[in-house]
């Protein structure tokens, strides 16, 4: 599903060139699901943007869902992160203008994938029947990050991004919606990959690897 071959990803500063990804190589098979580990400044949101489709690398390879992102064009990457990804933050990044039930179906309608009854479906199991009319201002944290999550799925996206998706929770909310996500993902059959700072967190998924000097690692009982 996810091929990255010899990636590398340097940041121009005042003080010069800073490389943060220097040769990394990653694989994900169709269905699986990684947690990607790392001190804070290791490179992981990086990475994910270059997945995601929102940065483009200096060099290196990303071959996903079949389609080879490093040799596409702005048109070919604007409709990766349409249709390829869905795309979930700490800091749930939704739109405040509109109600949930608009959030939710946004980025299905952008993709030409607005499905009512799967989104009926994410309603159902997320329990956001009876907020669809609120505005994000209006909802919790644990409320907001599952619009969030619906809004992802909606697209029914073959490869999950996730960064850090738990982290602005507290310990219960955190653990009930990790536990939506991971379900709603396994039944949706789709890729995760997920940064996280929590060892619990990861050992939650399938694999764990951990990006250190600019490379990704084997992380505790992964099995390159
Ligand atoms: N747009 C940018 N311009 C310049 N430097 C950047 C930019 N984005 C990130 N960096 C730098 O690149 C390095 C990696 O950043 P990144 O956000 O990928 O780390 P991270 O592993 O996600 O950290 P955290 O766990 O704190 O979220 C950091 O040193 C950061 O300061
Ligand atoms: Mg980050």
């Amino acid at each position: 599903m996810l091929r990255i071959h010899d990636l590398h990803k340097s940041y121009p500063t005042p003080q010069g060139l800073l490389p943060v990804l220097q040769g990394v190589d990653l694989r994900l098979e169709r269905g699986g699901s990684l947690a990607l580990m790392g001190e804070s400044g290791s490179g992981k949101s990086t990475l994910l943007h270059l997945v995601a489709g929102l940065d483009r690398a200096d060099r290196g390879h990303i071959h996903a869902d079949g389609r080879a992102l490093h040799a596409m064009g702005e048109r070919q990457l604007a409709q990766w992160r349409r249709c390829g990804i869905g795309l979930i933050f700490q800091q749930f990044n939704l739109v405040g203008s509109l109600t949930v039930a608009d959030n939710l179906a946004f980025q299905a309608r952008l993709a030409g994938r607005h499905d009512p009854r799967w989104e009926a479906e994410l309603v159902e199991r997320l329990g956001l029947g009876a907020i669809l009319g609120r505005y994000p201002e209006q909802l919790s944290g644990g409320q907001q990050q599952r619009v969030a999550l619906g809004r992802a799925l909606a697209s029914r996206p073959p490869l999950v991004l996730a960064d850090e998706p738990t982290g602005n929770l507290d310990e219960a909310t955190a653990d009930q919606v990790l536990a939506l996500l991971l379900a709603l993902v396994e039944g949706s059959g789709a890729t995760l990959l997920m940064v996280t700072h929590s060892p619990q967190v990861a050992a939650r998924l399938q694999r764990t690897v951990v990006l250190r000097a600019g490379r990704v690692h084997p992380g505790p009982g992964d099995v390159p």
